[in-house]
């Protein structure tokens, strides 16, 4: 509980809304989301979703405090807590006092009380939080990120920091940022022209990590279970709804779970998420399934989605996923309908094609019709780290699927035997000299472990039923955009 200057108990929105009636004395402060009728100020101050209403009776306030009160300005507000005379709420404020913190100038203030584009509201990242849908969302954000690290730390696992600035590249894909002090116009070279990197800051080439895998490995190598919650970066040049540049992932890993044990965990970890928003956030997720339902009767019959949101979000946690191989999937993808018909960007033709995400929506919301683990996919197509399987050519890999997102989780069981891993680093071209300590873990004490990346946007995309990642971050970073 915490006391103002004016030694008054002062509650937040949330808990006044639910406290009894009883004439008492409150101070709240806020901002105004509607003021109507020079009368009813709707105040919120980001408790949660619901305004406390204020009755102001107008004769008693001068003119000029009554034209500071607009959309956006923030107030306190002292007042009696009383029981409501209108319909909609249980309590209301009558106001006695009012201090304006700060006005909002109705003809500039961005955040006008009525319907503004996502697109629009992107550019005024800095205030779209103001706006009842993106407070929502970013509630629900928060709450998914402390349901993460409560279940790790429910399960016995220990949170591991790992670097940001590393020298390895996790996945293999070359689609990292570069970290340097050297001067961009005229960098030390060597004899041959190249850039010198060893007078760079750290003595050799550093970029943003992809993925804090590698390092989780070593740590679960001694501490048994771990997992990271951090920051990730991905040059990629992807202009879609489900990539940035920059992303927050969580990886487990943990020291002798074969792939069986990974897609347990990785089952068990995301429905208990979803469960802990279902119990905690559900004045936001009604007004977050809402503004879906308004949205879809915009769209088109076939684009709407079966269920409504708080109905998705219980399937998922209550129906067991479903576990299917890809050669499986190759099978189904091949003989389906759009494959037939030409309908795929991408025709499936042959066992070993990597998998786009038209060919798992169309797994998971059409086959399906649920959440979709394809395990033991071609080497080829994944990373260099992933266990190979006595047929030589798939690897202990897996990834979730998810309706309307596509893969939300990629993981695997990791490639434990020496000689077996210089292999796949020898055909890949991948320097033991870079990866010297990684390989120590096979040397020393090696044993199966397995792991998994969840992409944190992608979780909160499904759980707030967003279309567009950049609406599920606070400030977006994308190709050419790294405003604020
Ligand atoms: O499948 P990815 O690339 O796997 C890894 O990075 C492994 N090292 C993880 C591990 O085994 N520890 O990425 C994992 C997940 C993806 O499934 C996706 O949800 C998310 O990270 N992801 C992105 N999210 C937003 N924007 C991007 N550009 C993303 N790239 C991957
Ligand atoms: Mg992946």
């Amino acid at each position: 509980m915490t006391f103002n200057i004016f030694n008054m108990t002062s509650l937040s929105i949330q808990e006044l809304l639910v406290a009894e009636p009883k004439s008492q004395e409150v101070v709240v402060n806020g901002w105004v989301k509607t003021f109507r009728s020079n009368r009813f100020i709707a105040l919120n101050d980001g408790s949660t979703i619901n305004n406390i209403q204020c009755v102001i009776d107008f004769e008693h306030f001068e003119e000029q405090l009554l034209k500071k009160i607009s959309t956006g300005a923030a107030l306190q507000i002292t007042g009696k807590l009383v029981e409501s005379q209108g319909r909609g709420q249980c309590v209301e404020i009558q106001v006695s006092d009012v201090f304006v913190h700060g006005t909002a100038d109705s003809e500039t203030y961005p955040i006008q009380p009525k319907k503004h584009s996502m697109e629009f509201l992107r550019e005024q990242a800095h205030l779209r939080v103001r706006t009842n849908t993106f407070s929502a969302i970013m509630r629900v954000r928060s709450a998914l990120s402390f349901a993460i690290h409560q279940y790790f730390r429910e399960n016995g696992f220990y949170y591991f920091h790992a670097p940001i600035i590393t020298g390895s590249d996790a996945e293999g894909a070359g689609e990292m940022f570069r970290v340097t002090t050297l001067d961009a116009k005229k960098p030390p070279l060597t004899d041959e022209g190249e850039v010198n990197y060893k007078e760079d800051f750290f003595g050799k080439e550093t970029n943003l990590t992809v993925s804090g895998q590698l390092e989780a490995e070593a740590y679960a190598m001694a501490l048994g279970k771990v997992y990271t919650f951090g920051p990730t970066f991905r040059a990629e040049n992807s202009n879609t709804s489900r990539h940035l540049a920059e992303f927050w992932m969580i990886e487990p890993e943990v020291a002798f779970n074969d792939l069986n044990d990974n897609m347990d965990l990785a089952e068990d970890f995301i429905k208990s998420v979803i469960n802990y928003v279902l119990e905690h956030c559900n004045d936001d997720l009604q007004f977050l399934e809402k503004r879906l339902l308004d949205e879809e009767k915009t769209k088109p019959q076939i684009e709407r989605s079966e269920m409504p949101l708080i109905e998705k979000l219980k399937f998922v946690a209550e129906n067991t996923f479903k576990r299917v191989s890809y050669t499986e999937a190759i099978d189904i993808l091949k003989n389906s309908k759009p494959n037939k018909k030409k309908k795929f960007q991408y025709p499936i033709n042959e066992w070993g094609a990597d998998l786009q995400s038209e060919h798992e929506r169309f797994l998971v919301e059409k086959h399906f019709k649920c959440p979709v683990i394809l395990f033991d996919y071609p080497a080829k197509i994944k990373a260099f780290y992933m266990r190979l399987n006595e047929d030589g050519k798939t690897v202990r890999a897996m990834d979730i699927l998810f309706p309307g997102i596509g893969e939300i989780v990629g993981g695997s069981e990791r490639e434990e035997r020496l000689d077996v891993l210089k292999e796949k680093m020898e055909a890949l071209n991948i320097p033991e000299e870079e990866l010297w300590w990684y390989l120590d873990l096979r040397k020393f004490g090696t044993a199966k472990h397995s792991g998994f990346g969840l992409g944190f946007e992608r979780l909160v995309l499904f759980a707030t039923g967003m279309g567009n990642i950049r609406d599920v971050i606070p400030f977006p970073r994308t190709p050419q955009n790294a405003e604020f």
